[in-house]
């Protein structure tokens, strides 16, 4: 069970969370591309103005051109316009967003070269995840430096967890096409939301041999965490949402590993 959070320490933990900073050194303040990296946060709420089409293939070109292992680019966007989403999955595009790109690590492209290599589907799925979940950092970046926000999501919204079965039998994936995650775009509706509460440099950066995870900081953000939940999402809860990752997870489980293998054409 989680740890329960009293009214004390949420209080406490949602202040800390207000006081969240990007730390950008006064030198730089005036670095345009970092004041981008910085600043984006995932939006939750959409404005109803369309994204312009000029925006919007800058975005995809974007993706097309991330950097990846060897260039081989092993992946495919499957692009929504919020009617074409709603027309496909039957519920509107999460959070009123006016277009998404459904990111997916793709190695059915490349299984003429696959074929020149020894049975390594760990290996060509992770490569895959990599270099496709840079190019889904590059559109999100693009979005941002034109000002359009966005969201990734682990799902359509129909399971709530990478619904990998349901959009294979949905969009006709072959096997070696996974799909990763969705990106929902459009103008932010409103203020940005707080900085969620990320780990302090040192925790997530050692010079020389691994450093262990300090148990007291970790305590800290798990407190932030439960409390900055419950502020967003007054009616659901942190716990709720690992109870549906529990209940989800097994069967997510089985269909990516049913996709990962894929047959070669040798
Ligand atoms: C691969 C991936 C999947 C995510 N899935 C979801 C999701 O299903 N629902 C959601 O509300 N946010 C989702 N997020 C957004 C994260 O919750 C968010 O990135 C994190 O809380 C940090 O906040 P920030 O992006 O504002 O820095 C996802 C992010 C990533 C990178």
């Amino acid at each position: 069970m989680l740890k329960k959070v009293g009214p004390f320490e949420f209080v406490r933990s949602l202040r800390r969370i207000l006081a969240g900073k990007p730390q950008i050194p006064p030198s730089l303040q005036d670095n345009q591309l970092l004041q981008v990296i910085l600043r984006r946060r995932s939006v939750r709420r959409f404005a109803a103005r369309d994204i312009p089409e000029d925006v919007w293939q800058a975005i995809l070109e974007a993706g097309r051109l991330a950097p990846s292992t060897v260039n081989l680019q092993t992946w495919s966007f499957a692009t929504f316009t919020a009617r074409s989403w709603q027309a496909t999955f039957g519920s509107p595009l999460p959070f009123k967003g006016n277009r998404a790109v459904l990111v997916m690590g793709d190695i059915h492209r490349q299984q003429a070269l696959a074929a020149q290599l020894p049975d390594s589907p760990l290996i060509f799925y992770t490569l895959a995840v990599i270099n496709a979940s840079l190019a889904a950092m590059a559109m999100n970046l693009a979005a941002e430096a034109l000002g359009v926000s966005s969201v990734m999501l682990s799902e359509t919204g129909r399971s709530g967890l990478l619904d990998i079965g349901y959009l294979k039998q949905k969009l006709e994936l072959p096997d070696g096409v996974f799909p990763l995650m969705t990106i929902v775009f459009g103008y932010a509706n409103g203020p940005y939301p707080p900085m969620p509460p990320k780990l302090p440099l040192d925790q997530v950066c050692f010079e020389g041999k691994y450093r262990e995870p300090d148990p007291a900081v970790m305590e800290d953000w798990l407190s932030q965490m439960i409390a900055g939940y419950k502020a967003m999402r007054p009616l659901s809860s942190f716990e709720a949402q690992l109870r549906l990752y529990q209940s989800k997870i097994g069967q997510a489980e089985a269909d990516l590993r049913s996709m990962i293998y894929f047959k070669k054409s040798r």
